[in-house]
C-alpha cells in the first residue's frame, strides 16, 4: 500500500492500557499463589487520567484491591490478565531453559518481561515490536520509571499492516538464524489474517526448538463481535458492551482462528501445539486462581452475578402472559455450553516442529 492510500495511524494503544491496568491491580492481590506477577504494570502504566480511558480497570487503580474486586468487569479482567502472565512467564522460562538466545515481542504494549526478567533474559536478545506511536510513550515510562532500558533491548517500531516483519527487525540487528522465542500477548485478534500468517511463516522459519505463545479468539467471536447492536443488547450487558467496542474503536479484532482447528491451523505452518487451553475454563482456573483453602479469586463475585441473572431470567419468564413464550435470555444448558466455547478466550503455546 503507497504512503498516500494509508488509512490514518490509530493514536496510542488504549486496548494496551486497559489490559496494563488488569494486571497492575491483580498485581495487588495479597496471596501471592494468585497473584499477577507483573509487579511493574502498574508503575508502567502510570497516571491514566491523561489517556482518557474512561474504565472501571483503569479507576479500579485508585481503589483499594477489596474494593475494587468488587466488580465483576474488574474481576473478569483481573482473572484473564492472571491466567495470560503466569502462562506466558512459565512459556518463556521453558523457551530460554530450551536455548532461545532472542525474544520478540509482538504488540509488546506496556509489557514488563524485558524489565522485570533480567536474570532470566541476561544472555538474550530482547525486541519489542509496536506502532511507533505507543512505543514512545512506553520508553518514556521506562525512562522515568527505571531510568531507561536494559541494554539487551532493542525497540522496534512497526505497523505491521503495511511493514515487512523479517525485514524490519533485521534492520535493528535481528539474527533470524538464532533459536527465537516470539511472545504474541493480545495481539492475534487485531491483525489481519494475511499478516498474522505471514509472521507463523517467520516464526516457523526458525531453528528448531524456537516458538510462539499466544492468545486468540475463535472467528465465531468475531463474527458475534460484528453483529452487537448495544439499542437491541439485554440492559444487564449495554455499559459493558458499548465500553468494550469504545475501547477498540481504533483497534478493531479483525481476525479470530477456526472453531476448534488450532492444532491443524499451526500445523499449516509446520509448527506443532504444545497447550492450547480456554482461559476461564475450570483448568486455568484451577491452575493459576485457586488459594491454598480451595477459593478462586473473584469467585464470590462471579457467582452472585450469575445467580441475579438467573433471577431476571426467571422472573422474565415468570411475567410472560399466558400462552406466550416468555420473554429474556431463554437458552438451554447444551446452547449455552456451545456459545460459551465458541466465545471462549485461548492461550496457545507451539514449537516449530
Ligand atoms: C491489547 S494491546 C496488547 C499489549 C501487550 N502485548 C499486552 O498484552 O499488554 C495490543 C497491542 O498491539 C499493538 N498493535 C495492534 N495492531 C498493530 C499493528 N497493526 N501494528 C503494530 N502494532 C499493533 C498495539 O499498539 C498494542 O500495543
Amino acid at each position: 500500500m503507497s504512503e498516500s492510500a494509508k488509512p490514518p495511524s490509530p493514536g496510542i494503544s488504549r486496548t494496551s492500557i486497559y489490559v496494563a491496568a488488569g494486571r497492575a491491580v491483580g498485581a495487588r492481590e495479597p496471596d501471592p499463589s494468585v497473584r499477577n506477577p507483573d509487579y511493574l504494570a502498574e508503575r508502567l502504566h502510570g497516571e491514566p487520567s491523561t489517556l482518557a480511558l474512561d474504565d472501571p480497570a483503569v479507576r479500579a487503580l485508585s481503589l483499594s484491591y477489596d474494593e475494587a474486586m468488587k466488580d465483576i468487569e474488574v474481576v473478569n479482567i483481573v482473572r484473564l490478565m492472571t491466567i495470560r502472565t503466569r502462562f506466558i512467564d512459565e512459556a518463556l522460562e521453558r523457551a530460554i531453559g530450551g536455548g532461545a538466545t532472542q525474544v520478540v515481542i509482538l504488540g509488546a504494549g506496556f509489557d514488563s518481561h524485558a524489565y522485570r526478567c533480567g536474570e532470566l533474559l541476561a544472555h538474550v536478545r530482547v525486541f519489542e515490536v509496536d506502532r511507533a506511536v505507543t512505543q514512545a510513550l512506553k520508553k518514556e515510562r521506562v525512562n522515568d520509571v527505571l531510568g531507561g532500558p536494559p541494554s539487551n533491548l532493542t525497540y522496534v517500531p512497526i505497523e505491521f499492516q503495511h511493514e515487512d516483519l523479517p525485514d524490519v527487525l533485521t534492520r535493528h540487528g535481528y539474527d533470524p538464524s538464532q533459536r527465537t522465542f516470539f511472545i504474541l500477548e493480545g495481539v492475534t485478534m487485531y491483525v489481519p489474517e494475511d499478516a498474522l500468517r505471514a509472521t507463523l511463516r517467520f516464526v516457523a522459519a526458525h531453528p528448531r526448538g524456537s516458538g510462539i505463545v499466544f492468545d486468540f479468539v475463535y472467528r465465531a467471536m468475531i463474527d458475534m463481535i460484528s453483529q452487537i447492536d448495544t439499542t437491541t443488547a439485554p440492559e444487564a450487558a449495554k455499559p459493558f458492551l458499548t465500553r468494550f467496542l469504545d475501547l477498540i474503536r481504533d483497534e478493531p479484532w479483525v481476525f479470530g482462528l477456526p472453531v476448534s482447528r488450532e492444532r491443524e491451523f499451526l500445523g499449516e505452518f509446520g509448527l506443532e501445539l504444545r497447550e492450547a487451553f480456554t482461559i476461564g475454563g475450570e483448568e486455568s482456573l484451577e491452575r493459576y486462581l485457586t488459594k491454598a483453602d480451595g477459593t478462586q479469586v473473584g469467585a464470590q463475585v462471579i457467582a452472585d452475578a450469575m445467580a441475579r441473572k438467573a433471577q431476571g431470567a426467571q422472573a422474565a419468564g415468570q411475567s410472560a402472559p399466558a400462552g406466550q413464550a416468555p420473554q429474556g435470555p431463554q437458552m438451554s444448558p447444551e446452547r449455552m455450553r456451545e456459545q460459551r466455547r465458541l466465545m471462549a478466550y485461548q492461550m496457545a503455546e507451539a514449537w516449530r516442529a
